[in-house]
């Protein structure tokens, strides 16, 4: 890791890139091994299909390789790597196979907040790029497929397996963050969660319940730092766990469903993938110009929630 440098603190996004596995899951496919449907699954998440596959391992290299070639960055000048992931392929050592497998030479780590993981790790590349790294990738990959109880209606038809990267690169001056926000709640830890190993335990009503709540003081936050308000915002990227609670988060907000980024119909909850894969999405769409406020906002088991604004191309 380089010195710490004077002056350039701030850091932009100058690539990203997504993996999504090939095979394709239905509503129509469950059907025929549990006691559901599509009308129900459609009605009450907004999920239509679902990608199942590949490793933690794979799907990044193939994202992360994505988003340094969108960069124009070779592996030499990548900094850091910060791979945020529940589902880790190993104990340990899951971000350095990862690191190897792109020909990246630096420090590799793993973060674990659950499907805040990818802001959670969005605002520490930051931190690294202020602390002198030139440049981080950060990846945001989960395959809960592995996690997921196939015999059980009440999480199955939600998670899925994505990853989704971006390169960070340090700008003088203020850069793209104007504000963020980390926050965690221990206490209601036991109303998602796994044990190593396991697979996931859900109180689903009680989540949706407080899902909003925690987004929402999270963004809030996170647009005070930023002195902006909701009219400011081009576009929001919420985590994608149900449509529904997109819709309240958006209503909540005062901001129409039209400036909200909306994946979960074809890929379901990625967890850490999530929020990086609809950012991509939005991107490669043309949705975003320079100088939009874009504000990230996840929430998850822990429960965790993390949100960030940011513009679009930095601030000089
Ligand atoms: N297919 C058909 N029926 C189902 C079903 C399925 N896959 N899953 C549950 N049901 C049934 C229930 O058994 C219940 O039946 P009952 O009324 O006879 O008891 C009924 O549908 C309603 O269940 P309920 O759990 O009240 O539904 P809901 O509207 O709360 O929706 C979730 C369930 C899981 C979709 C919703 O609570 C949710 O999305 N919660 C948040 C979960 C989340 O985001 N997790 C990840 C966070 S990162």
């Amino acid at each position: 890791m380089p010195a710490t440098r004077q002056g350039a603190t701030g850091a932009v996004i100058s690539g990203w890139g997504i993996a999504l596995p090939d095979k394709v899951v239905t509503n129509q496919d469950l059907e025929a091994t549990l006691d559901t449907s599509d009308e129900w699954i459609v009605t009450r998440t907004g999920i239509r299909e679902r990608r199942i596959g590949g490793s933690t391992v794979s799907l990044s290299v193939s994202s992360g390789q994505a988003a340094l070639d969108l960069a124009g960055v070779t592996p030499d000048r990548i900094d850091a790597l910060v791979v945020a992931t529940t589902t880790p392929d190993r104990q340990w050592g899951t971000a350095p196979m990862i690191q190897d497998q792109l020909g990246l030479r630096c420090g590799a780590y793993e973060l674990n907040a659950a499907c805040s993981g990818f802001v959670y790790a969005l605002v520490n590349a930051h931190g690294l790029i202020a602390m002198g790294a030139e440049r981080v990738l950060v990846i945001g990959t989960d395959t809960l497929s592995r996690i997921t109880d196939w015999d059980d209606r009440a999480t199955a038809p939600l998670f899925a397996d994505a990853s989704g990267a971006v390169v960070l690169e340090s700008v003088d001056g203020r850069g793209q963050l104007l504000g963020w926000d980390l926050d965690a709640d221990g206490s209601a830890s036991e109303l998602l969660w796994a044990t190593v190993g396991g697979t996931i335990n859900m109180e689903g009503k009680e989540v949706f319940r407080r899902a909003v709540r925690i987004m929402m003081d999270s963004a809030e936050k996170s647009m005070r730092h930023a002195g902006i308000t909701a009219d400011d915002l081009s576009l929001i990227v919420p985590h994608q766990a149900n449509i529904r609670i997109i819709q309240a988060a958006c209503e909540r907000l005062g901001v129409d469903m039209e400036r909200a980024a909306v994946t979960i119909d074809h890929t379901g909850n990625t967890s850490s993938a999530s929020i990086p894969v609809a950012l991509a999405e939005a991107l490669d769409d043309g949705r975003v110009k320079t100088g939009d406020h874009i504000l990230l906002v996840g929430f998850g088991g822990g429960m965790t929630a993390a949100s960030a604004v940011l513009r679009w191309g930095g601030t000089s």
